[in-house]
C-alpha cells in the first residue's frame, strides 16, 4: 500500500521549527474579512494576521497589481533605483506630513534595527550636547552616546536588537547576554522618564503610541508631549514603534496623531510593517530632516546619516513589494477606509462594552485596534497553566471567529480597515456567546 501523505499538522510537527505555539488551526484560503480552514470551515477574520492584511483578504486590486508587476519586474537590487521604490517612499513621507525619507526592509524587527542604528549613528557622529545641571551637578554627555529608552510591556521585535529593546523579560530568556545599552521605563510615568533622561549616555526614546502585544494601551497624550519635550531639551531621538498600529489601523495614518487629536508633535523617526503592503512582506522607516551638526565640523540632516554602506538589504524595497505597498495606500484612500476604520472602530468598541459580560474586565482601543480584558476569575476555572485568553480564542475558533491573544489575559480584535458594521454585529453575537458558555 502506498504511505499517505502527511497532513498539515503533521508536516509542521515533523519538519516546521517550533517557534510558535500555533493553533490547531489549517487555513487555506481568503477572501476580504473571511478566511477558510482545510476541511471547508469559513472564520470571520479578526485578527487580520496580528493587524497586516489591512485591505481584507485577496483584495482584487491588490491581487492584480502584485501579479502585473510579478510579470513585468519582480526584483532587481538596491544598486539600481526603481520608480516604484521611489514612488511609494513619496507616498509614505506624505502619510506623515513632514520632510523625510525611507529606509525599506523586510519586517518590523529590521525597520526597528534601523532605528537602533541611527540612534548609534546619531549618537557616535553628531555633535554631543553641552553640560547641563543635573541633581545639582554639572554633567557632561559622553563624546559618543548609545543609550536608548524604551517602555515596559513593549514589543519591538526578535532580532537581538528587538529582544533588547523589547520591555518583556519573557522574550530575553534564554538569549543572554542581551546587547547592552537598553534601558525600560514604565509606560506612561512622566517622572520615570525624566528621571532615566538623567544618564548622558542617552541618545533616543523608542516607544509604541498604542502597545499592541502587551493587551493594547495607548499613551497617553500627556506622555507623548511629555517625551517630544525632553528629547529636545537633551538632543535625544524621539522614536515611534508604529509597526502594529501605523498606517491606518488607528484611523489616521500616524497613530500618534490619532491620540493627540493634531499633529503637534512629530518624531525623529518611525517604523512600519505589518498592514504597510496588505500582507506582502514589508517594512520601513521614516526619518525626518531634521538638521544635525556632526563632530567634524559639517551639517546634515538626520535623514542622511545611513549614508552609502552604513546599512542594508537585499529585499528592501523591490518592485514587487513597493506595487503592493502603493495599490494598499491608494485603495485605503479610494474606498475611504481611514474614515471607515474611525466609524467601526467605535462602533466595535461600544459593541464590546455593551456585551456587559462579567468576563470583560475592560474594553480599550483606538479604532481598529481593540482589545477586551477578561476578569481575573476566569483562571480559576480552568485547569492549572491554561491561559484564559488562549481558552477564550479558542472557544471563538470552534464557532468561527479568528482573534489574537495578547498575553494571559487579552483578547484583541485587529479586523481589516474595511470590515463593515454586520461583521462587527456578527463579531459581537459569537464574542457574546462564547463568554456566556464561559462565564
Ligand atoms: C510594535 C511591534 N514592533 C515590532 C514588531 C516586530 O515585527 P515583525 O514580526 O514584523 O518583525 C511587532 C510584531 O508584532 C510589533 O507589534
Amino acid at each position: 500500500m502506498e504511505d499517505q501523505p502527511l497532513q498539515t499538522r503533521e508536516l509542521f510537527k515533523e519538519f516546521v521549527v517550533p517557534t510558535y505555539g500555533r493553533f490547531d488551526v489549517q487555513l487555506e484560503r481568503g477572501e476580504g474579512a473571511h478566511v477558510w480552514d482545510e476541511s471547508g470551515k469559513r472564520y470571520l477574520d479578526f485578527g487580520a494576521g496580528i493587524a497586516v492584511t489591512s485591505v481584507g483578504h485577496s483584495h482584487p486590486r491588490l491581487a492584480a497589481a502584485v501579479f502585473a508587476q510579478m510579470q513585468r519586474l519582480v526584483h532587481t537590487s538596491n544598486l539600481y533605483q526603481t520608480r516604484l521604490q521611489g514612488q511609494l517612499a513619496e507616498r509614505l513621507v506624505g502619510c506623515v506630513g513632514a520632510p523625510g525619507k525611507i529606509f525599506f526592509c523586510n519586517s518590523g524587527a529590521e525597520a526597528n534595527e534601523a532605528l537602533y542604528k541611527l540612534a548609534r549613528k546619531f549618537g557616535n557622529e553628531a555633535l554631543p550636547p553641552p553640560p547641563r545641571h543635573s541633581a545639582g551637578m554639572l554633567v557632561e554627555a559622553p563624546i559618543s552616546r548609545h543609550g536608548m529608552i524604551t517602555m515596559e510591556g513593549s514589543f519591538h521585535g526578535r532580532t537581538l536588537g528587538g529582544i533588547a529593546a523589547t520591555g518583556q523579560d519573557k522574550v530575553k530568556k534564554g538569549f543572554e547576554p542581551i546587547l547592552p545599552g537598553f534601558q525600560h521605563v514604565p509606560f506612561n510615568d512622566l517622572p520615570a522618564l525624566l528621571a532615566a533622561v538623567q544618564d548622558p549616555n542617552t541618545v533616543a526614546i523608542l516607544l509604541e503610541p498604542i502597545q499592541g502585544e502587551i493587551g493594547i494601551r495607548p499613551a497617553t497624550p500627556e506622555f507623548l508631549r511629555h517625551a517630544r519635550d525632553l528629547c529636545d531639551r537633551h538632543q535625544l531621538l524621539l522614536f515611534f514603534d508604529e509597526v502594529q498600529c501605523g498606517l491606518g489601523r488607528t484611523g489616521d495614518w500616524c497613530a500618534w496623531k490619532s491620540i493627540l487629536g493634531t499633529d503637534e508633535i512629530l518624531p525623529d523617526g518611525v517604523s512600519w510593517a505589518k498592514g504597510i503592503a496588505g500582507g506582502v512582506p514589508m517594512g520601513a522607516v521614516w526619518i525626518r530632516n531634521r538638521p544635525v551638526q556632526l563632530k567634524s565640523g559639517k551639517e546634515t540632516v538626520l535623514s542622511d546619516l545611513l549614508g552609502p554602506g552604513s546599512h542594508g538589504t537585499t529585499f528592501g524595497g523591490t518592485p514587487l513589494v513597493c506595487a503592493a505597498g502603493l495599490e494598499v495606500i491608494r485603495i485605503i484612500e479610494d474606498e475611504g477606509l481611514l474614515e471607515n476604520a474611525q466609524i467601526q472602530g467605535a462602533l466595535a468598541l461600544d459593541s464590546l462594552r455593551r456585551i456587559g459580560s462579567p468576563l470583560i474586565r475592560e474594553v480599550r482601543g483606538v479604532g481598529l485596534m481593540l482589545a477586551f480584558e477578561l476578569a481575573g476569575d476566569l483562571a480559576t476555572r480552568l485547569p492549572e497553566g491554561r491561559l484564559p485568553s488562549i481558552h477564550v480564542v479558542e472557544a471563538l475558533h470552534a464557532e468561527g471567529l479568528l482573534t489574537v491573544p495578547s498575553g494571559p489575559r487579552a483578547v484583541r480584535w485587529l479586523p481589516p480597515l474595511n470590515v463593515t458594521a454586520s461583521q462587527i454585529s456578527e463579531a459581537t453575537e459569537i464574542t457574546a456567546k462564547v463568554l456566556a458558555h464561559c462565564a
